[in-house]
C-alpha cells in the first residue's frame, strides 16, 4: 500500500477516534526537544516548542516526536504542571495547615486526604473497592511488604515460591532475599516456571498450570507478572489465580505493564494482593509513587487489639504509623491498630508531590470515561500497528518477528519486535535519528507500546516509515542483505 494512502487512512481512523482529543492533555516532546542534549531554558516547555531549535533542523524543530514508549514512562500530563504549582502554593503559603485545611478554589485535597483520594481514583482502573487499593511507596517495596504479610513458609510444608524464569531482575531478588530472610535457600525454595513450549519465552497457561501442579505440595506463594515486561504477554490472571487457589497456595501479582493498560477486575477475580508502578501507562512521573492491592478477605480487622494479644485481629504485617486507624493515629498511643484495608499496609505519610503527579494523570482516566474505552481503543491502535508491520516490504519481514501474542486478548498496548542479530544498535539509531521513541532490550528486541491516551494511528504510519529506514540502515550497517532470525 502506497504510504500516502496509509497516511489518509490513519487520518481517517484518528477522525473517528471519540478519544483523539486527548492527545492534547499531554506534553508531547517534539523532535527538536529529544535531539537537543540542553535544558530548555524556560519553565513552560508545554507552551514553548523552539526554544532550544537553535542548533537543530528548524523545519523538524516544532514537529511532535513519535512517542511509543508509554510502556516504560508514560509522557507528561500537562495539568500535572498546574497541580504541582497548585500543591506548591499551598506549601508555601499555608506551611503545615496544608495537612488538614481545605482552601477554597484548590482542587487539591487536604495532605491528609490526597492518598484517599488517589485510592478513589485508581480503585476503577484495577477493579476494586476503593478500600482494596492504597497507593504507597514503590513497586519492588510493595512487593517486599506483600511478602513480609502473606509469605509464611513452613520448611515441612509449604515454603516454595514460584515465579517465571524471566521475570523482571527486581521480582528475582525481591524472591530470593525473602527466601534468605526467613532462612531458606533458593536452591531449594524458589522454583522457576520454565517456557518449554516456545523459543522466545512466551508462556503458555498450561506452563504455569503444571508447574503449580508439580509443587503444590509445597508452594506457600506465587509471584507473576500480570503483562511479561519483555514480551508483552498479558497472562489469564482469573485461571490461574483459581488454580493457586484450588491448591492452597497464595498469589501475588505485579502489575508494572497491566496497570493502566488493560482492564483488571482484581476483586471479582478473586486476587489475593499485588502490586505496581505509576510510571508507566499511569503517567505518574519517573520513580511516582506505586500501589498496592489486598482483597478485603486479606486485610480484615476483626477484634479490638489489646495489649496480651497486640497482633490478633488482623494479618501480620510490617507495620507504620499510616497505615493506623486514622482516628487514632495522632493519639501517639504505641498500639498499632491498622485500619481495614488496603491502606492499613501504610507506613509513612506520603509524598504528596508524587500523589499530586499521579492524581493529575488520573484526571484525563476519567476525561477518557475509564479503562474500558481505553481498551477499546488500545486493541485497535495495537492491531493496526501489527497490520501495518504484516504489510512491510517481504526484505524487511525477513529481518524482524512479533514475539508478542498475536491474540489481541493476551497481549495489552505493546508489540515486542524481535530483531535479527546484530540489528539493535543500528536500528535504535536510526529511528532515534527520525524522531521516533521506542525503548530497546538487548540483545535483539524492541519493544513499541502506541498508549492510547496520547498516541494516533498517524503514530503508528509514523513509526513504520522510520523502522523501514531503520531496516535499511541495518542492512547496511550489517554490509549483507541481512536473514531471518
Ligand atoms: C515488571 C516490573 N517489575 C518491577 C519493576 C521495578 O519497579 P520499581 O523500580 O518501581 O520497584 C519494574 C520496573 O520497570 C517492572 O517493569
Amino acid at each position: 500500500m502506497a504510504s500516502g494512502n496509509l497516511m489518509e487512512r490513519a487520518q481517517a481512523l484518528d477522525r473517528d477516534d471519540p478519544l483523539s482529543s486527548l492527545q492534547a492533555e499531554f506534553n508531547i516532546p517534539t523532535r527538536a526537544q529529544i535531539a537537543s542534549s540542553r535544558l530548555p531554558e524556560s519553565s513552560s516547555v508545554s507552551q514553548s516548542s523552539s526554544s532550544d531549535t537553535a542548533d537543530t533542523d528548524v523545519t523538524a524543530s516544532s514537529e511532535p516526536s513519535t512517542y511509543l514508549c508509554g510502556n516504560s514512562l508514560g509522557l507528561q500530563p500537562k495539568r500535572t504542571r498546574t497541580r504541582i504549582a497548585q500543591y506548591l502554593d499551598t506549601w508555601a503559603t499555608q506551611g503545615v495547615q496544608g495537612h488538614f485545611k481545605p482552601l477554597d478554589g484548590s482542587p487539591l485535597p487536604t495532605w491528609l486526604d490526597a492518598d484517599q483520594r488517589a485510592a478513589e481514583l485508581i480503585a476503577p482502573i484495577v477493579g476494586a473497592s476503593e478500600s482494596e487499593v492504597a497507593v504507597m511507596q514503590t513497586l519492588t517495596a510493595n512487593l517486599h511488604l506483600l511478602m513480609s504479610s502473606f509469605y509464611r513458609p513452613d520448611i515441612n510444608g509449604k515454603h516454595k515460591i514460584l515465579l517465571e524464569s524471566r521475570a523482571f531482575p527486581s521480582d528475582h531478588f525481591a524472591v530470593e532475599t525473602q527466601l534468605r530472610h526467613h532462612g531458606l535457600s533458593p536452591e531449594t525454595s524458589m522454583v522457576v516456571i520454565e517456557t518449554p513450549h516456545s523459543e522466545d519465552n512466551v508462556l503458555t497457561t498450561y506452563d504455569i498450570l503444571s508447574t503449580i501442579s508439580a509443587h503444590a505440595a509445597t508452594t506457600a506463594l506465587i509471584l507473576l507478572p500480570g503483562i511479561q515486561y519483555y514480551t508483552g504477554q498479558l497472562l489469564d490472571i482469573p485461571v490461574i489465580t483459581a488454580y493457586a487457589h484450588k491448591h492452597d497456595i497464595f498469589i501475588i501479582w505485579d502489575l508494572a505493564h497491566a496497570v493502566g493498560n488493560v482492564p483488571l477486575s482484581l476483586h471479582s477475580w478473586d486476587v489475593d494482593a499485588a502490586a505496581w508502578c505509576s510510571y508507566k501507562y499511569l503517567n505518574g512521573g519517573p520513580g511516582c509513587i506505586g500501589g498496592l492491592f489486598v482483597h478485603e478477605r486479606n486485610s480484615t480487622v476483626t477484634k479490638a487489639i489489646t495489649d496480651d494479644k497486640p497482633a490478633e485481629g488482623y494479618s501480620n504485617r510490617l507495620a507504620g504509623w499510616w497505615g493506623n486507624d486514622k482516628k487514632t493515629r495522632f493519639a501517639m498511643a504505641n498500639k498499632f491498630h491498622p485500619v481495614s484495608g488496603a491502606s492499613g499496609f501504610q507506613l509513612s505519610n506520603p509524598s504528596i508531590l508524587d500523589i499530586t503527579s499521579l492524581n493529575a494523570s488520573l484526571e484525563i482516566f476519567q476525561l477518557a470515561g475509564g479503562i474500558k474505552q481505553l481498551r477499546e481503543k488500545s486493541l485497535k491502535l495495537t492491531a493496526f500497528l501489527e497490520k501495518l508491520l504484516g504489510e512491510m516490504k517481504e526484505e524487511d519481514k525477513a529481518l524482524f518477528r512479533i514475539i508478542t501474542p498475536l491474540d489481541p486478548q493476551q497481549r495489552g498496548a505493546q508489540l515486542s519486535i524481535k530483531l535479527s542479530e546484530g540489528l539493535l544498535l543500528p536500528v535504535m539509531t536510526e529511528l532515534e535519528a527520525n524522531g521516533v521513541i521506542v525503548d530497546e532490550r538487548k540483545p535483539d528486541v524492541i519493544r513499541v507500546a502506541p498508549a492510547p491516551l496520547y498516541n494516533s494511528f498517524v503514530d503508528c504510519v509514523k513509526f513504520i516509515a522510520a523502522f523501514s529506514l531503520a531496516l535499511e540502515a541495518g542492512r547496511k550497517a550489517k554490509g549483507s542483505k541481512g536473514t531471518s532470525s
